[in-house]
């Protein structure tokens, strides 16, 4: 047995490179440890590692000390941080998990999907005849925020408002913590306030909606409590559009820059739920999380002094060749024993996972057969390596407009305004 600080690592610092570079030095680390040393700690790199931490309730969410590595000492917004379900760990996350989870099926989701295709078919009728668009600014900034209001049950004039709260609150990821905390509390309090009210109207007239359900939810006499119910709205709010509206770009992107792929899904939109996860394989909007030993832990002989911080680079478990033959091919057809980690894996295995797959199971059919021979009318510009939530910043797209009414793509796009992609 030896600690982990004894062993001869290969040594990563990811700082300044680009994501593809980035992406190299982790595969080629890959090949040489399952373990790397990194200026914040150690990190996984191997599908069967990464999969295997994340289950192991020895480790634990890092999610309250990301702000703390920021340099935010604020203690009103750290409280906040660890009140996340994302942070807790636990009895106490057990619990609230299950109170909730009737509220997230996949038949939960798919009660969403006719709203679902509604809103992506809205967004691309306001530029398909135009026949350029930039995909990230006019389709996927505003394609997940009214879903998200429609799923909690807030009124649908209301998505600015929630559109403006999530921009602010998602400051957090801007790297300048400290300029931008009074927005992020400002945008906060408000949101708590409107919740607070929303809360208080359904409890007086239940609807059909997640707020409603998550009121009633209740297991041997348990229910959630009013900050509890505030908490999950806002995490729904939070951990459901960033991270849905950069994998849809990232999603396209790859799609774009692979036509045979595109022209593929757009011949066999049944393709979707594959095309979901393959494109999310490949390119995963979030490539990493963060966990650290909450007692000494034992794993693979090797033992991790209580408080070690250990990485988890989602985006190179992804592209292991031991789970997934030739990784670095993109493959609508793949078909993996082995799950795509984007969303995660154990305790906090993404909660939203089934309305982000309906929601990408239904964009990405729609777009590729409303946008016939798409390609890019410039280059696609990429936000910031941070650790958070990534994707294009830009996404300059030209496709054929349609031809007059009755041609062969207004036939083709009303085939897909009423198709349900298989699951
Ligand atoms: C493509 C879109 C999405 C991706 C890539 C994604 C990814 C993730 C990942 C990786 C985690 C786990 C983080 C960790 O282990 O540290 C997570 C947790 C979570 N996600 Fe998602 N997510 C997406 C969409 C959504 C949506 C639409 C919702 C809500 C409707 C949502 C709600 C949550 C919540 C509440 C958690 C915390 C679960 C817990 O800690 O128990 N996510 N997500």
């Amino acid at each position: 047995m030896v600690t982990v600080n004894e062993l001869d690592l290969p040594e990563l610092d990811l700082e300044g490179l680009d994501r593809e570079t980035a992406l190299t030095a982790l595969t080629a680390a890959a090949e040489r440890h399952w373990l790397v040393r990194t200026p914040l700690g150690y990190g996984v790199v191997r599908h069967e590692d990464s999969t295997a931490l994340l289950r192991d309730r020895r480790f634990h969410s890092a999610f309250s000390m990301i702000a703390e590595i920021n340099g935010v000492e604020s203690s009103e917004y750290m409280a906040k941080r660890r009140d996340s379900i994302l942070a807790m760990e636990g009895p106490p996350h057990q619990r609230l998990r299950r109170l909730v989870a009737g509220a997230f099926t996949p038949r939960a989701a798919d009660r969403l999907r006719p709203f679902i295709r509604e809103v992506i078919n809205g967004l691309v009728d306001q530029v398909e005849s135009a026949g350029r668009c930039d995909l990230v600014a006019d389709v996927c900034e505003p394609y997940p925020i009214p879903i998200i209001c429609e799923l909690l049950g807030a009124p649908k004039e209301d998505w600015k408002l929630f559109s403006r709260w999530a921009t602010d609150i998602f400051r957090v990821f801007n790297n300048d913590l400290e300029a931008d905390l009074p927005f992020i509390q400002a945008a906060s309090a408000e949101l708590d306030a409107y919740i607070g009210e929303l809360i208080e109207q359904r409890r007086s007239s239940p609807s059909d909606d997640l707020l409603s359900d998550l009121i009633s939810a209740e297991e041997a006499g348990d229910r959630l409590s009013h900050e509890e119910l505030v908490m999950m709205a806002e995490a729904v709010l939070m951990a459901g559009t960033d991270t849905t509206r950069n994998q849809l770009a990232c999603s396209i992107a790859l799609l774009v820059t692979h036509p045979d792929q595109w022209s593929l899904l757009a011949d066999r939109p049944e393709l979707a739920p594959r095309a979901v996860e393959e494109t999310m394989r490949y390119l995963g909007a979030v490539r990493g999380t963060l966990r650290f030993a909450a007692e000494d832990v034992e794993y693979r002989d090797v033992v991790f002094p209580k408080g070690t911080l250990v990485s988890v680079a989602l985006a190179a478990a992804n592209r292991d060749r031991d789970a997934f033959p030739d990784p670095d091919r993109l493959d609508i057809t793949r078909e993996s024993k082995s799950p795509q980690l984007t969303f995660g894996s154990g305790v906090h295995f993404c909660l939203g996972a089934s309305l982000a797959r309906a929601e990408l199971q239904e964009a990405l059919p729609v777009l590729v057969s409303r946008m016939p021979g798409a390609r890019l009318d410039g280059s696609i510009e990429w936000k910031p390596d941070t650790f958070g939530i990534w994707g294009p910043s830009r996404l300059p797209l030209a496709w054929n407009p349609p031809g007059p009414a009755g041609g062969p793509s207004a036939g083709r796009s009303n085939q897909v305004r009423g198709a349900t992609p298989g699951r």
